[in-house]
């Protein structure tokens, strides 16, 4: 029989305390806490739920009201759109799948704690604008420290800088308890809009530990609960630094081919050659391959921009001036891209959007997510209301609040300024309604399926299309009267 673990006591002489101290041998998991309750503590955690039955998983968060929201009765109300998320929730939620606030008293409970809390960029001091903001994980690694009353194998989750878990490892010793805390890195390869497949269906489960008896003991604890639904052959076990910048290069190189394919796109709109059939033709040699080269309007998502700058970070940080400027440039690229499309919309529209009405059809970063965080949507917005237009917006999932909330961020101009030159709309045709120009920002699937006659008969003319997506049918809009610009055509 499996022992899962014992205790041993001794006696702080000077306090005269007993101490429980868990033992790392042979270990099962039966309890384990999640810090943060976001887009990738949310789903990770449903799923490791609705994969092992026997585990109960508690997602905390300090954030009360997105709790309240993932212990809504009505389940479209869950924080994070993702699909076939709200049918695991409802499989799971109340069995072995909590949301709360009791951060302390979860983490005294658990034998395993996720940290999956937000690490945006810094905005402020000592790598302001590319180092990530690790306060958030310091904070979480401190209430470990001050919580447990047992040891515990803490296990990062979020898109961390390499060496963080040297930080936290630091943290929890100095918690002068006499416990053991062993670090695992873990990073999530999950894409927002496909999480939940991803997640079942992982390509690879990448996990970093030490080389100790204790790290290798940890490493099968975490292995063990994903071989309830991932083959062996697909969990990688390396060492922490490795799994920690792996993540980082991984995320670098997919960024690097959708900024590649954009930079071959404004080549395109020169030279007369087409995105699409360029992507094709490269994509079927199997060396390249044909994921990621979606020509677009520019790469957004929390991650991307994020993990490059901290790649270019460090490598600067580290003497390796050629690699962070090697890397640097896939983010210039993708600034260039977002810039040049505004551009074209204004001078397509006569080198004035001045008080005209310009439509932007998603605000999202893509497709079935709400997630916004670095949308290419939003950049656009600004410039087009820096040139003082008025700009309308339809997206099937973000709600005014967050779109008010992004433009609002960047602190261009004052919120009410924005709130002059900035509409959102429920109901897309009335979105297009008098429009001098609409640009498609985001894939959604319903922009394919419009009536795009009845917002031809409503618009101002020259009736203008702009496909940042290349997601329309160019044929049948011209056949209508628009005049279309797709990216790379
Ligand atoms: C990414 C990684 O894919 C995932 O493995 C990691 O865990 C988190 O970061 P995510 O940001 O959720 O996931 O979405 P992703 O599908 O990678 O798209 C990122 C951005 O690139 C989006 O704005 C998307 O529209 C854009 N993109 C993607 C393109 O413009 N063209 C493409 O061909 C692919
Ligand atoms: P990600 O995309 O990485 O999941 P999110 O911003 O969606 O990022 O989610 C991170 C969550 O972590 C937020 O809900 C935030 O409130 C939560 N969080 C941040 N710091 C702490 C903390 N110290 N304790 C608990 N929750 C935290």
């Amino acid at each position: 029989m499996i022992q899962k673990h014992y205790f041993t006591t001794f006696q702080n002489h000077s306090q005269s305390l007993v101490k429980k101290k868990f033992i790392f041998v042979n270990m099962k998991i039966e309890n384990i806490t999640c810090i943060g309750a976001g887009y990738v503590g949310g789903p990770t955690m449903a799923v490791i739920a609705l994969k092992c039955p026997e585990i109960k998983v508690t997602v905390v968060d300090l954030n009360k009201e997105r709790i309240d929201l993932w212990n809504d009765e009505d389940l479209s109300k869950l924080p994070i759109y993702e699909p076939g998320l709200a049918d695991i929730v409802k499989q799971t939620r109340g069995k072995n799948l909590f949301f709360s606030t009791e951060i302390d008293k979860s983490i005294k409970q658990s034998e395993m704690i996720f940290i999956s809390v937000n690490t945006p960029t810094k905005t402020y001091g000592e790598g302001k604008g590319q180092a990530s903001d690790l306060k958030f994980i310091e904070l979480c690694a401190r209430q470990i420290a001050k919580s447990a009353e047992s040891d515990k194998i803490v296990v990062e989750k979020s898109t961390l800088p390499v060496r963080t878990a040297e930080v936290i490892t630091k943290i929890l010793k100095s918690s002068k308890k006499g416990l053991n805390f062993e670090i695992l890195s873990n990073p999530e390869f999950l894409a927002e809009g496909t999480a939940i497949t991803d997640l079942l269906y992982a390509d690879r489960v990448l996990i970093g530990g030490d080389s100790t008896q204790n790290g290798q003991k940890s490493i099968k604890a975490l292995v063990d609960i994903y071989k309830n639904w991932i083959s062996d052959e697909k969990i990688l076990t390396t060492n922490v630094w490795s799994s920690e910048l792996s993540k980082l290069v991984a995320n670098a190189f997919l960024a690097q081919r959708v900024s590649s394919i954009n930079s071959i796109s404004a080549l395109c709109e020169k030279s007369g050659a087409d995105i699409d059939e360029v992507a094709k033709a490269i994509g079927m040699d199997s060396r390249i391959g044909s994921k990621f080269l979606k020509s677009s309007v520019g790469f957004g998502g929390s991650c991307f921009q994020k993990d490059i700058l901290n790649l270019v970070y460090i490598s600067k940080s580290l003497g390796l001036t050629e690699v962070s400027e090697y890397w640097h440039q896939v983010i210039k690229m993708n600034d260039y891209q977002k810039n040049r499309f505004s551009s074209i919309i204004i001078k397509s529209l006569f080198n004035t959007v001045s008080d005209k009405k310009i439509t932007l059809l998603g605000w999202s970063f893509k497709k079935d997510t709400n997630d916004t965080r670095e949308s290419a949507a939003i950049y656009i917005a600004d410039k087009l209301i820096e040139n003082k237009a008025l700009v309308s917006i339809y997206d099937p999932k973000v709600s005014e609040k967050q779109i008010y909330n992004d433009i609002n961020y960047l602190k261009t101009r004052s919120s009410s300024d924005n709130k002059k030159h900035l509409n959102v709309h429920k109901n897309v045709y009335d979105a297009c309604e008098n429009s001098h120009a609409i640009a498609i920002l985001t894939e959604w699937d319903e922009f394919t399926k419009l009536d795009w006659g009845k917002i031809f008969s409503t618009v101002v003319s020259p009736a203008k299309v702009f496909d940042g997506r290349n997601l329309l049918d160019n044929q049948k809009l011209e056949k209508i009267g628009f005049e279309v610009f797709s990216i790379g055509k």
